[in-house]
């Protein structure tokens, strides 16, 4: 059976290898004669794969001691609420910077509790670049500071993270987590849905800064509160078994390959190529600011809807899948997350070329 390379945005293409070793571990995981979907949540072989998955995150990131990561539910859509309940703990206040659509939903859910400052936005020019990092004041006496570090729709992202002060940074890292170095030092909290670069949907990671845990507001429900999870584990109720194991395996081949900093050298090759291609051509036009690129999501358009659907039509029966933009912005947009080889970005490339000489 052929694979195709997949440029969907998420849930995304997984590791050849992760995918081959859940294949062979599918119907008797360690000689426990079922699969790692039928198994207890509170048997010991499940406990072992949670604790590895844990710890090989806080290797993978460099989490230092004083956080606590959580394997939770809802994706980060839960967690645009979970982050105001829980942080909300002083002022009611917090600053956002609005640089697309998922962080506008960020914000517009932390109304729901409290004071949202938008102190930078983007949106007078549909999200194509970041605001400028130095002017983005945070207020002294805000609870958190919000941003979104990769903007999965528009292809952009922060190359510099604001400084914030005492404020804590909270990062919405769904689409780049894992793939470039960041210091985890840095964010009071940072959260994540799995279903781009660790494993298919279902699981979300939040890792937090052990002093924001444990100060939720009366209101919040106990599957909402973080402190229920840092207690239990991740345990509370039944988790996404099956995908906090195949995020273990993700972190496994992550590991293996030389870890973050591995990944991130790839990921800048990876799309350097791509960019390049965008440049140098009369065809496509990037979409976001080059100083601000995404390396993770490439956005970019064809001059006509007519072309744009005819190079998605032509690149799927290449094995070039899922390159449609977003419903909301229209054009292409190829997702090259880590598990993304640079055969297929090369193999993108090859087409594009090719389309642009058939289509001048
Ligand atoms: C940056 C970002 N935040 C939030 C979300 C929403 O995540 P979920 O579907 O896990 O709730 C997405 C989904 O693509 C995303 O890319």
């Amino acid at each position: 059976m052929k694979r195709v390379y997949n440029f969907s945005p998420g849930p995304s293409t997984l590791p050849l290898p992760v995918l081959e070793k859940a294949q062979k571990e599918l119907l008797n995981y360690e000689g426990t004669g079922m699969s790692t979907m039928e198994m207890s949540h509170r048997s010991k072989t499940f406990q072992d794969i949670v604790d590895s998955a844990k710890e090989l995150l806080i290797e993978l990131m460099g989490i230092p001691k004083n956080y606590k990561v959580l394997f939770l539910q809802g994706g980060a859509t839960t967690q645009f609420s979970m982050v105001p309940l829980n942080l909300f703990n002083k002022n009611k206040k917090a600053d956002y910077a609005i640089t697309g659509n998922f962080a506008k939903k960020a914000a517009q859910e932390a109304q729901r509790y409290g004071e949202v400052n938008v102190v930078a936005s983007s949106k007078d020019k549909d999200f194509s670049y970041i605001p400028d990092v130095d002017s983005m004041k945070a207020s002294p006496d805000a609870d958190y500071f919000h941003i979104t570090t990769n903007n999965t729709i528009y292809g952009t992202r922060y190359t510099k993270l604001p400084d914030t002060g005492d404020v804590p940074l909270v990062a919405d890292m769904s689409s780049n987590i894992l793939s470039e170095v960041y210091d985890v030092s840095k964010f009071g909290l940072i959260y994540a849905g799995a279903q781009k670069n660790i494993a298919p949907s279902g699981v979300t990671i939040v890792i937090i800064r052990e002093d924001l845990v444990g100060k939720a507001m009366d209101i919040t429900p106990v599957m909402l509160d973080y402190k229920v999870h840092v207690d239990n584990n991740s345990l509370y109720n039944t988790p996404t078994t099956f995908s906090i194991y195949m995020a273990k395996l993700v972190f496994e081949w992550l590991k293996d390959l030389g870890g973050v900093p591995a990944i991130e050298k790839i990921n800048i090759e990876k799309a350097k190529i791509l960019y390049n291609c965008i440049d140098n051509s009369s065809l496509y036009k990037g979409t976001a600011n080059p100083k601000d690129r995404s390396i993770m999501n490439v956005t970019f358009t064809l001059p006509s809807e007519e072309l744009t659907a005819k190079f998605i039509k032509e690149a799927e029966q290449n094995g070039l899948v899922s390159l449609k933009g977003h419903r909301s912005v229209g054009g292409i947009r190829a997702s090259i997350y880590n598990a993304m080889p640079i055969e297929g970005v090369k193999a993108l490339v090859d087409f594009m070329k090719k389309f642009e000489l058939e289509n001048k």
